[in-house]
């Protein structure tokens, strides 16, 4: 089983942006635990900044990981063509959230990925990775 996270703009920032919202762990640190959790699956982790680079990630990952973890972060709520890609590749994305965007602003309620990601996970903190990548093995 292999599975992928891909987690969009700001999330390098774990730890230190916003630690009341978002937590005071690095993900870093997160995916060795993941790693030690999870130790019959590949995780593999990809982070970046910039909207066509997570693109460009989501498409190169099709059919060469069973499953994709997206935390596509800010570009949830604006990114038709993050959404699209999502919905052109066939390996199922589950849709992370570390907050629960419904208990927060307006603008955070819209997600362009949901309609096209296997399922959505949100508001558990970090362990909604956890929780995403558990749900590919009942698979
Ligand atoms: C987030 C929620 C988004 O609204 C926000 O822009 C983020 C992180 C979350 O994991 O809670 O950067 O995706």
């Amino acid at each position: 089983m292999r599975i992928l996270i891909i987690n969009g703009p700001n999330l390098n920032l774990l730890g230190r942006r916003e630690p009341e919202t978002y937590g005071k762990e690095s993900f870093e640190d997160y995916f060795s635990k993941l790693q030690s959790k999870f130790r019959a699956v590949e995780l593999s982790y990809y982070q970046s900044n910039i909207e066509g680079e997570l693109i460009s990630r989501i498409q190169e990952a099709d059919k060469n990981f069973d499953g994709i973890v997206l935390n596509a972060a800010a570009y949830t709520h604006t990114s038709i063509g993050i959404g699209d890609a999502v919905k052109a590749i066939s390996t199922p994305v589950v849709e992370v959230h570390i907050s629960n965007t419904f208990a927060r602003e307006a603008f955070r309620h819209k997600s362009f990925l949901s309609a096209h990601a296997k399922g959505v996970v949100l508001g558990f903190g970090l362990q909604s990775y956890d929780l995403a990548i558990s749900s590919f093995l009942k698979d």
